[in-house]
């Protein structure tokens, strides 16, 4: 069955980058020229997803509005022959009907959030995309997934290895060949402590699920961080299907942190035509 449907879940409070997020949300920062949820509409737009579902919460109107159409600045562009950025700013807008909005009441989890979109989705596997993790690669990381999901018609998720130091920050995988491209997973615990980490292989934000885990999620407790917790489902759903870790091809960037955010405009902005040979003669000054 192919991957039509996409979840993004936005509700979250960003707390981590606060007061930047006190009235923006944390998924319209933007690296260099483009909020952190275009470039995650993008990724999944050019990885086959034809619908796409926002999980929004309060204060989030922004994120709305940035997929909609803006006629008075369209109009100003037009008149001041701003053509270019017009044709951008028109293209942002996908075709009415392409973009769902469900609500998530409290900022209960990621899980939660997820459970939120399960009328929207139905029964059919879905996609899911943390805007805030920002993957910089050749080919999109969704695409590369749903190829794999194709090959292996069961969940799989995006992992990275981590430095021990920061199981404590991921969902953590237990796995028999970890050092495979894909590879089955055994086990996964949310957040634990270095010591108690069965591996140093966290789990980041593009998913793909099969809808069981929709079940699992109305049944859910809280966990780590008094959240409802994807992870704590997933761990569920290995009883029932066999899920996959794909270490991917690409660079990820946290932008929900702080130094992560700074990072990833830094890796962008060296990659942008207009701006790249500035900013890296200005670095190449800092640092001589
Ligand atoms: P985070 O774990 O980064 O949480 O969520 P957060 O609240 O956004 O940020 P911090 O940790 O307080 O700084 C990962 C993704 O899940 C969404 C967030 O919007 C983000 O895209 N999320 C999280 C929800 O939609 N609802 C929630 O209840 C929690």
């Amino acid at each position: 069955m192919k991957i039509k449907k996409a979840i993004f879940p936005v509700a979250g409070l960003g707390t981590r980058f606060l007061p930047a997020t006190k009235a923006m949300p944390k998924e319209m920062l933007p690296v260099v020229d483009k909020p952190l949820i275009q470039y995650a509409v993008e990724e999944a737009l050019s990885s086959g997803i034809e619908q796409l579902i926002f999980v929004t919460g309060g204060g989030k109107g922004a994120l709305e509005n940035h997929f909609d159409r803006s006629f008075q600045l369209e109009e100003t562009l037009r008149q001041r022959k701003k053509l270019e950025v017009l044709r951008e700013i028109e293209c942002l807008v996908p075709e009415s009907g392409t973009i769902i909005y469900t609500r998530q009441s409290e900022p209960l989890g990621l899980g939660h959030a997820i459970w939120c979109a399960r009328d929207v989705v139905g029964d059919e596997p879905f996609a899911v995309l943390l805007a805030d993790d920002l993957i910089q690669s050749e080919t999109p990381v969704l695409h590369q997934m749903v190829k794999e999901f194709d090959r292996l018609r069961a969940s799989t998720v995006a992992v990275i290895e981590v430095p021990r130091e920061e199981t404590s920050r991921y969902g953590i995988l237990d796995a028999d060949n970890p050092a495979d491209m894909t590879f089955r997973i055994k086990g996964m615990v949310e957040k634990p402590p270095t010591e108690e980490a069965p591996s140093n292989l966290a789990v980041i934000g593009r998913y793909i699920l099969t809808p069981r885990i929709f079940e699992i999620l109305g049944e859910q407790g809280k966990g780590a961080g008094g959240e409802i917790q994807l992870t704590d489902a997933m761990s569920q759903l290995l009883t029932k299907q066999p899920i996959f870790g794909y270490r991917f091809e690409g660079t990820r960037f946290d932008c929900g942190d702080k130094a992560g955010f700074q990072m990833a405009n830094l890796a962008f902005a060296l990659e942008h035509p207009e701006i790249k040979d500035t900013l890296s003669s200005y670095i190449k000054e800092k640092l001589c």
